[in-house]
């Protein structure tokens, strides 16, 4: 949601000052802008002057946008027609429950892609990354075939392809663009900078081929479907067979509001962080590439589960319809480690349905206590964990004021996620910086993050 400053001439040189949070006022369209652009209105008796609420020159988001516009404008010789934000997440609860089909509790974080862009000619994707210094163009027309087929890494310029490959599968060729992009998303660290490239290339490829008022035939305009197209370039593209979670939060993030999503129905509520809680991440440094890891074994494993336990529970269709009573009686037909593998899903369902609950009380106390269950699921039944995480989650879990802590995303590498007191944030930060320190004498980056908005097109 967009915070615009409103001024209100109230005549006799009066003028009354607010904020608004709606995107439009009647069919007013507030183009943003990050400029110093005004818009005015008669609107009854008053005139309404809306100025766009500038983030301080000091502010992260503003420079990165500066940056990928002063970049487009230096490449490319001309000014974007549109700009484009896109967040990373966190995920506080449901690990390795959204290709379960289970319920997840994430926030989008104040740490993003910003893309800028404009149509181009001769159906060519042009690219600079900020972020890798590189840049690179691909014919859309002849795209190099998927990363699985090529036996060969990912690279960057992978997921911009995905997202082309998986628009034209959908029946959309994507148009000619070129892009600069960049931001601050610490890259492959569990916290979702692909997702956050992939809904900001197709907010773009959306806002290039329909304008702001998308409501064309065969348009990508609901969220579900754009997370799933998001999806469909990591599963058809990427090669990495991962659920909805990331996408879907990049797109429905709120700022001070957790995403409670439900990965079969695509139904989500945003829950009011509550105000004394702040959200710390805890880079363990140890990267992973999902594409090299277990990951897509660890989704054939639950998939191999339910068809044991199909036999038993005719109704079921994926882990997330197995309640743990059911689990109990019948788990003894699943061999061992897929029974640790499904027992780690059952539980994470009812964790985070609980912890839903939890927030909506504001209990934060049982909820930390479910993320310490969470990681100790992922660590002992799920084996997604590393000892380097393992230190960062139990070094939190002990310091005061922490509530819970608890690896974010895929896990094999990558962040902790914390959730802590407000007024605890740098006792806390600093038993985690001690322990790791101690034991693998290094120290760990850790950032604290504002729960954030959503992936927007900002305009050019
Ligand atoms: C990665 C995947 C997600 C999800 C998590 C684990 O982040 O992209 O789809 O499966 O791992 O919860």
């Amino acid at each position: 949601m967009n915070l615009h400053t409103f001024f209100i001439d109230v005549g006799g040189g009066q003028i009354l000052r607010g904020l608004l949070t709606w995107s439009r006022i009647g069919n007013l369209p507030l183009a943003p802008t990050t400029g110093q652009t005004r818009l005015t209105s008669p609107i009854g008796l008053a005139t309404i002057l809306i100025v766009m609420a500038q983030p301080s020159s000091a502010s992260p988001g503003r420079r990165f946008n500066d940056d990928v516009v002063a970049a487009f404008t230096r490449r490319y010789r001309r000014q974007p027609t549109v700009v484009v934000r896109a967040p990373g997440r966190v995920n506080l609860l449901g690990a390795h429950v959204d290709y379960n089909e289970g319920w997840v509790i994430t926030g989008a974080i104040d740490r993003a892609v910003w893309l800028a862009a404009a149509p181009a000619t001769n159906g060519i994707l042009r690219v600079e990354s900020l972020d890798f210094g590189a840049t690179a163009s691909l014919d859309l027309e002849r795209l190099p075939p998927p990363v699985p087929e090529r036996n060969a890494k990912a690279s960057w310029i992978d997921y911009p392809a995905g997202v082309a490959w998986a628009l034209a599968e959908s029946g959309q060729q994507p148009a000619a663009m070129d892009v600069a992009y960049g931001g601050n998303v610490p890259i492959g660290a569990g916290v979702s900078s692909s997702a956050a490239v992939e809904m900001a290339f197709l907010l773009a490829w959306e806002a290039i081929a329909y304008g702001e008022s998308v409501t064309s035939d065969g348009a990508i305009r609901d969220g579900a479907a754009r997370a799933q197209l998001g999806m469909r370039a990591e599963n058809g593209y990427l090669g990495v067979q991962s659920g909805i979670m990331d996408q879907f939060s990049s797109l429905h993030g709120a700022a001070h509001h957790l995403v409670f999503l439900d990965c079969r129905h695509l139904t989500f509520e945003h829950l009011p962080m509550p105000e004394n809680a702040r959200v710390l991440v805890a880079d363990s440094g140890v990267r992973r590439r999902l594409v090299d890891f277990d990951y897509n074994d660890r989704r054939t494993q639950c998939q191999e589960a339910v068809a044991i336990l199909r036999r038993h529970l005719p109704g079921v269709h994926a882990l997330r319809d197995v309640p743990s009573h059911d689990f109990e009686h019948h788990s003894h037909h699943l061999p061992m480690d897929l029974r640790r593998r499904a027992r780690h899903v059952v539980e994470e369902c009812e964790r985070t349905r609980a912890g839903a609950e939890a927030l909506s009380r504001g209990d934060l106390s049982v909820f930390g206590a479910l993320m310490r269950h969470s990681h100790l699921g992922s660590r002992d039944l799920y084996e997604v964990s590393i000892p380097e995480l393992d230190v960062l989650a139990a070094a939190a879990w002990s310091a005061e004021g922490c509530y819970g802590a608890r690896l974010t995303g895929a896990g094999f590498g990558g962040c902790v996620t914390v959730l802590a007191d407000a007024m605890a944030v740098d006792g806390v930060r600093r038993a985690m910086t001690n322990a790791f320190e101690q034991t693998f004498e290094r120290r760990p980056t850790i950032f604290g993050c504002a729960i954030d908005d959503g992936a927007t097109v900002l305009g050019p």
